[in-house]
């Protein structure tokens, strides 16, 4: 069974938050950023917009140009690291696209990496579940989980949603050629927003009263980040999954039209491009206007690319996606 990608969409919030305006809270300037990571502007969420809104209009998006019904969706996929309820946010999209017949729909938790997982995933229940239809939806708001008095971190980050639909084909026409995935717990001391306790003094009263209750009072911290750690990992890393996605489809580097990678920092970009021999004009990068913005930076920079006409039909995507867990991978596109 073959599966291809048919329609993609994004979303971004209208708050845009430029490198000057974060230099009146921190002590940076717009070179610094600039230079640094290619960052110029991001977009941040308002009171009156939420995550589940911009994933449900890149959705959207996804299915009128794949022309598709919201009813004939078979799955949802959303990889998000920022659900609006921390049992997952999936189910809410499901309701709001209206789809009947009630088809599954949860989330992938995998940072930055997320939508590559996603996307593969969806590959798999077509090919060995019988699925025909696959939303895949990377969507994170990372400005909530920001500490905005860390200089080394609250540059980087963006929110936004992007989205893609996955169609069931046959193998002729397939457009996922091949995929490579990795995770390493060790390095996750290097990125996290970990769980952080507190121990309080509790005891049950005789007469049933209760002192200190609950005995772990829990919260998620701020993104903590060693910023040179994640770089080296990076461009370590990137170049040697998309050598080894390449090898898997029989393809070499001279057969990629556009390379994607997750929109982290043009530097990063930049360095995995010329370790793998792609010309900047093969590359994709929207970062200067969104920055990082985790599992949605994948699509909505093809989003962008193909709606521009920059990205055409037939036409080979190398992409990759890196973060947190840590976790990382590529996969081989048609589009
Ligand atoms: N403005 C001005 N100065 C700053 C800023 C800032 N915003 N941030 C840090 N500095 C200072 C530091 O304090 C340091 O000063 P010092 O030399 O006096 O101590 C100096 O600049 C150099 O700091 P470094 O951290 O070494 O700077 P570096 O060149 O490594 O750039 C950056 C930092 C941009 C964060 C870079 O390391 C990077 O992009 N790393 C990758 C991060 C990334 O992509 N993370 C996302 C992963 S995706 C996910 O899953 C969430």
């Amino acid at each position: 069974k073959g599966c291809k990608l048919v329609g993609c969409g994004s979303a971004a919030p209208s708050l845009q938050i430029s490198n000057d305006d974060l230099a009146k809270i921190v002590d940076t300037s717009d070179e610094w950023i600039a230079a640094r990571t290619g960052i110029r502007n991001r977009r941040v969420l308002t009171g009156n917009e939420s995550i589940t809104g911009l994933a449900t209009e890149a959705a959207r998006k996804a299915l009128e140009m794949a022309e598709v019904e919201p009813d004939d969706v078979d799955l949802i996929l959303l990889c998000t690291s920022t659900p609006e309820d921390l049992f997952g946010g999936a189910p809410q999209i499901q309701k709001a696209l209206g789809c009947k017949g009630n088809p599954l729909a949860f989330d992938i938790t995998a940072a930055c990496s997320g939508f590559i997982i996603g996307l593969v995933s969806a590959s798999c229940y077509i090919r060995g579940g019988g699925f025909k239809n696959i939303l895949v939806i990377g969507a994170d708001a990372l400005s909530r989980n920001v500490d905005w008095t860390d200089r080394g971190t609250c540059i980087l980050f963006g929110d936004a949603a992007g989205a893609v639909l996955v169609q069931a084909c046959d193998i002729e026409e397939d457009g996922l050629f091949s995929f490579d995935l990795h995770s390493d717990g060790d390095g996750n001391r290097h990125l996290n927003a970990a769980v952080q306790e507190k121990e309080t003094d509790h005891e049950l009263g005789t007469n049933g009263s209760a002192r200190g209750f609950p005995p772990n009072e829990s919260s998620y911290t701020c993104i903590k980040m060693n910023g040179t750690e994640v770089f080296r990992f990076a461009v370590g890393t990137v170049p040697q999954t998309i050598e080894a996605s390449l090898a898997k489809a029989g393809l070499t580097h001279s057969d990629i039209d556009w390379l994607l990678l997750h929109q982290a920092n043009q530097r990063i970009i930049d360095g995995v491009a010329t370790r793998l021999e792609v010309p900047k004009d093969r590359v994709i990068s929207n970062l200067a206007n969104y920055g990082n913005t985790s599992a949605a930076s994948i699509p909505l920079a093809l989003d962008e690319a193909v709606r521009s006409g920059k990205v055409k039909q037939g036409q080979t995507i190398a992409t990759a996606g890196f973060g947190a867990g840590l976790t990382w991978g590529s996969a081989i596109l048609r589009w």
